[in-house]
């Protein structure tokens, strides 16, 4: 979505912005609507639909930056959002504009995270939500989600792609609203996120920003952000974006690898971190625009990897969803390759809420390895002693 933004005083806007966070007002609590002078699609009087989204915490990780580099790695936090996950900056936005359009009724295939945000954003609006989603190919918690704000729930297909496939082509003739990230309002409200980044590092770019890529929406919002607020003067370096993908589920890694001018996609993706299981991401093209003008690349990562990755941000205190994780690791592999200088300043996007794929964790934690953590206990103080002298004994 391309805008005439006004010229800005950046210096009068950034002050505003930041007034705004002492404001009461719904729309200036929000961590989207508060750079709303950056998404001037909405009239003025228009109903905000807003659940107080964004304003997350950046975190710095010292074992995780240390194991991956080191570098000083820096979380954003987006599992910090009402629903649990970046998505719904964007869907703040998109819902806001359908409303405002009067539309009854909104549809997404998704990997969960969408679902779970259109639900909610559709209930605040009055909206009735069409969810499709791959049969059992989605966590129990984001199902949960969709069902607890009442949304229409069709499974369908085995992929994502395969939901997105039939959704698009029924969509049509129901007069259902797309909400996926290929409606433009989606990535308007995600772009927003660098925004409040930079203002939390007091408008110091870092050499890096990395996030996971699935569909490939979230790279082409974050690069739409940067190369905005480099062209209206709030910024004067550009950060290089970075996008890690799980290796069963890496198109967009395979396709840039190979120089391919047409997608190479993967028909059967598969990866434990379900959230980015997409053969075919429909913004491929923005997102390759984005690496190339950000001088950023693409990395592909290990289930295993990922796993690692989560593991160590654990010891910081710092959970997340199993895609989110991948950030980590790729930031890890591409330091090895001399791709990503030693104690470079990296910012890693936590796309989702730790509780988000609690399957995961307990299939993790549970095995051989893991299960000294947990113990079954006869109820007797000396069955109880005995175990737990064993247990502290294994150095920590
Ligand atoms: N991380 C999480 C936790 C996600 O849920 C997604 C996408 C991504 C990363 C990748 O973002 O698609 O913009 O490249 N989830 C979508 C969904 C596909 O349906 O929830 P992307």
């Amino acid at each position: 979505m391309k805008y005439e933004l006004e010229p800005f005083d950046p210096e009068k806007l950034r002050h505003a912005w930041h007034q705004r966070r002492l404001s009461g007002e719904p729309i200036d609590r929000s961590g989207v609507w508060r750079f709303r002078e950056l998404i001037p699609f909405v009239e003025p009087g228009a109903r905000i639909i807003s659940l107080s989204e964004g304003s997350t915490p950046v975190v710095g990780t010292r074992r995780a930056g240390w194991w991956a580099g080191p570098v000083h790695l820096t979380i954003k936090h987006q599992g910090n959002n009402p629903t649990g996950s970046f998505k719904d900056l964007g869907m703040t936005a998109c819902i806001t504009r359908a409303d405002s359009r009067h539309v009854r009724r909104v549809a997404c295939a998704s990997t969960g995270n969408t679902s779970s945000s259109m639900a909610a954003y559709a209930a605040r609006a009055g909206m009735k939500a069409l969810v499709f989603v791959p049969y059992r190919q989605i966590s129990a918690a984001k199902l949960a989600q969709a069902l607890d704000f009442g949304a229409l729930v069709v499974e369908v297909g085995d992929t994502f792609d395969e939901a997105f496939r039939l959704l698009r082509e029924i969509a049509p003739e129901l007069g259902l609203y797309l909400v996926n990230s290929v409606n433009p309002f989606r990535i308007e409200g995600q772009k927003t996120i660098v925004a409040e980044l930079m203002e939390q590092r007091a408008w110091r770019p870092p050499d890096y920003m990395v996030v996971p890529g699935g569909n490939l929406g979230n790279a082409s919002a974050i690069g739409k952000g940067l190369r905005e607020l480099k062209e209206l003067g709030f910024i004067e370096k550009v950060s290089r974006i970075l996008v890690i993908q799980a290796a069963g589920a890496n198109p967009f890694y395979r396709t840039l690898e190979a120089d391919s001018p047409t997608l190479i996609p993967v028909c059967t993706p598969e990866t434990e971190a379900t959230a980015i299981r997409i053969g075919h991401p429909a913004n491929w093209k923005k997102a390759k625009r984005v690496l190339e003008w950000s001088r950023g690349f693409c990395e592909s990562v290990t289930d295993e990897e990922i796993f690692e990755a989560k593991r160590i941000l654990a010891e910081d205190g710092v959970g997340c969803e199993p895609a989110s994780a991948a950030t980590v690791a790729g930031v890890r592999k591409l330091v090895r390759a001399g791709k990503i200088e030693r104690h470079a300043d990296v910012v890693c996007v936590l796309t989702g809420n730790q509780l988000k794929d609690t399957e995961y964790i307990m299939r993790h934690r549970s095995t051989a390895e893991e299960s000294r953590q947990r113990l079954r206990v006869e109820p007797t103080a000396e069955a109880l002693r005995e175990a737990l002298q064993a247990a502290l004994a294994v150095p920590a």
